[in-house]
């Protein structure tokens, strides 16, 4: 392989597998079914794909909200729910655009250690002492960044703190059906569905560029969600969810996850065995889907430095700092995506991140 640069940065779907064919099909007959409806002004969103999405989820459509990417229905909760001044609770690391949208409703951002089967419920249950949030936001199958996923055990205290001290969670799942190995955990929602707001997107089931996402709630909180949605966005943008109805009602959804597993699946497995044999010092997350492995290098390596070094290598790192609200506990932090990355791709860059630590 040449010295050409290998991004260990991104997470996001290679382009090859977007299903482009069939999704031009779908947009050109949702399109000419329902030009009226999907051209115009619309609160709300398009009522076939709310319904669609309600009853996969087993719930009335008055539960579900939907907005032009999961990270716009997740602005919006943060407008709705947390004030100036609250407290809202985050794991550490967590997702980066997270912490940002937290921060500019003016909360504290707290962040709780993650560990290798969920938040640290110790420290939680102590900072739930100094003062409850508003909201506690979670990612709890194949997190981003560590690609950890949270126990049922812990889930289930989770889902009985949330009811002693009368607060949200918000469950942030856009990985959930990328399960490669194993068996899925009950999500937290389905434990306690009165006091966690479900949230998901068709980013990494069918293709970022569509930005829709949605959220399973309570109605009140999904009826306050939508008064906000009307003055911020009036509604969100129909063609696409034309486009996506037309995809799921033909049930080609299903197979599509099932072919992106093919494609994945093999992928996690090159960088399990490559972090494995190069890198054996590392105590990596050993993820069962998603997109993510994540580990702390050893004492003394300092990222900002290992970046610097790895850029004139031909390797793109990322800066772990970015995913933790206190951004020093990430010096040390390496998230590793492997979704957009071939084989041969992963086994090179892992074996030049390995050089570089040596020479470091
Ligand atoms: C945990 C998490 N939430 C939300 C998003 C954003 O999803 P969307 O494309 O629906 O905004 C991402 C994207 O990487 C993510 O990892």
């Amino acid at each position: 392989m040449n010295r050409s640069m290998i991004n260990l940065t991104r997470g996001v779907p290679p382009p090859d597998v977007f299903p482009v064919e069939d999704l031009i099909e779908c947009g050109e007959v949702a399109l000419r079914r329902d030009p009226a409806i999907l051209l115009q002004y619309n609160q709300g969103g398009y009522a076939p794909l709310r319904e669609w999405v309600a009853d996969q989820h087993g719930v009335p459509p008055e539960q579900v909200f939907m907005g032009n990417s999961s990270l716009e229905v997740f602005s919006f909760i943060t407008q709705v729910l947390v004030q100036s001044g609250d407290r809202a609770f985050v794991e550490s690391p967590t997702y980066d655009r997270s912490i940002t949208l937290l921060r500019r409703t003016g909360a504290e951002v707290v962040g709780v250690s993650l560990e290798g089967d969920g938040v640290d419920l110790n420290l939680l249950e102590a900072e739930l002492d100094r003062g409850a949030p508003s909201l506690i936001y979670l990612i709890t199958d194949f997190q981003n960044p560590m690609g950890v996923t949270t126990t049922l055990q812990k889930r289930e205290r989770l889902a009985a703190l949330a009811r002693e001290h009368g607060l949200w969670l918000v469950e942030d799942s856009p990985y959930r059906r990328l399960r490669y190995w194993g068996e899925d955990v009950p999500s937290l929602w389905s434990l306690a569905p009165e006091r966690v707001l479900h949230m998901s997107s068709f980013s990494k089931v069918l293709a970022p560029g569509l930005r829709l996402g949605y959220v399973i709630g309570p109605q009140p909180v999904i009826a306050g969600l939508s008064e906000w949605a009307v003055d911020s966005h009036i509604g969100p943008v129909l063609p696409t969810q034309g486009m996506v109805y037309e995809y799921c009602r033909r049930g080609m959804l299903d197979s599509n996850i099932e072919r992106l597993k093919e494609v994945y699946r093999p992928r996690l497995d090159a960088i399990r065995t490559a972090l494995e044999n190069h890198l054996p010092e590392v105590d990596w997350t050993d993820p069962q889907g998603g997109f993510f492995v994540s580990g702390f290098l050893p004492e003394g390596t300092d990222v900002v430095d290992l970046r610097a070094r790895a850029a004139e290598m031909g390797l793109k790192l990322s800066d772990g700092r970015g995913f933790f609200p206190n951004p020093d506990d990430g010096r040390r932090f390496l998230r590793i995506p492997f979704c957009s990355l071939t084989e041969e791709e992963i086994r090179e860059g892992v074996s030049r991140l390995a050089r570089l630590m040596q020479e470091g």
